[in-house]
């Protein structure tokens, strides 16, 4: 059996087994398709995401706060790697993806069009957006296509550590004088609802969530992702001494959850077309940094085809791993 072979029994038993489905198997175009779609636009999300925080590196008020936060920034171009790298497996190329980026037929997180205004946005970042994504992603870990399961198990830890940096900065500053408190607090009021809207339209309004669950992709919906959120974040923000900005929010004993108020779909959809306050700054910035980039890329590919030359007159088997890099180049 090949991979060009259909074989839909195999690929249905495999998901039923819950085992992984991996590059070489045959699987259904829909399948690689929406994996494409949801890899990319994830990789795409992790790269533009440095963009906001890594806005306050140069202003971050300690060595010790610099240092965090440009490691966390660099895990994130990590995250994009490793993600692109998966997508990859599915017969794609990265050098297309990144091109469907900039052309905006491919989409990244809107979380990343909004602006980082003070120096206690990146707090409210780690806990709520990296936060939002530990949600999401902690059962990607389980997603039935291994590459990007796999990929999800180290992102996952990572992400930890980025929720935790900015927890306990929110934390230094919620115990701090009034003007850090206040500067705490209108940022956590700012990131709230935007970190709400990423896990998605509500269920009954999401085209892609029902097949995503059949296929196993994804384990669980939007709205119950969004509720496990609300609900870790509520006794968090207690913890910290800061308010979030939704008088609806109260624990309902009948469910078991806490009850939210209404979601501002309007705004969602708004910074979706393109209206955001930022969308028009982060794709320029993207755009910008890949052009100026171009002369990296190129010089990576000549040296690893001097290497391989080099290889070759030697007499020497070429490394398929090194094969793959440069392709990757
Ligand atoms: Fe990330
Ligand atoms: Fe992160």
């Amino acid at each position: 059996m090949t991979a060009t072979d259909p074989d839909p029994d195999t690929f249905e038993r495999t998901l039923a087994a819950d085992e992984r489905v991996e590059p070489r198997d045959w699987m259904p175009d829909a399948y690689r398709a929406t994996l494409v779609r949801q890899i990319a636009q994830h990789a795409h999300s992790e790269i533009i995401g440095m963009q906001p925080e890594a806005n306050w590196i140069t202003r971050a008020p300690s060595l010790r706060r610099k240092a965090i936060l440009i490691a966390k920034v660099q895990d994130e171009a990590g995250h994009g790697l490793y993600l692109y790298g998966a997508a990859e497996t599915l017969g794609v190329a990265r050098e297309d993806l990144l091109d469907a980026l900039h052309e905006g037929r491919q989409r990244y997180s809107s979380i990343f069009n909004y602006p980082t205004l003070t120096w206690a946005d990146v707090g409210a970042i780690g806990w709520l957006v990296d936060g939002a994504a530990i949600t999401n992603q902690v059962p990607l870990c389980r997603c039935s296509y291994g590459p990007y399961a796999r990929a999800m198990v180290r992102i996952c830890k990572e992400e930890s550590f980025h929720q935790r940096q900015g927890y306990e900065l929110l934390l230094a500053l919620a115990k701090g004088t009034a003007a850090q408190r206040a500067m705490a607090q209108d940022a956590v009021d700012r990131w709230w609802w935007p970190s709400l809207m990423m896990f998605g339209p509500p269920d009954a309004e999401s085209p892609h969530t029902r097949q995503s669950m059949a296929w196993k992709i994804k384990r669980h919906s939007n709205d119950e992702l969004r509720q496990r959120f609300v609900d870790i974040c509520v006794p968090q923000a207690e913890t910290l001494g800061l308010t979030l900005p939704d008088p609806a929010l109260r624990w309902n004993e009948e469910r078991g959850h806490f009850d939210h108020g209404p979601i501002d779909w309007a705004e969602f959809k708004a910074v979706l077309r393109g209206a955001g306050p930022c969308n028009e700054q982060r794709i320029g910035q993207r755009r910008r940094a890949h052009a100026e980039g171009a002369w990296v890329r190129e010089a990576a590919a000549a040296y690893a085809r001097k290497q391989r030359d080099r290889r070759t007159a030697d007499g020497r088997p070429e490394q398929g791993r090194e094969r793959g890099r440069e392709v990757a180049a």
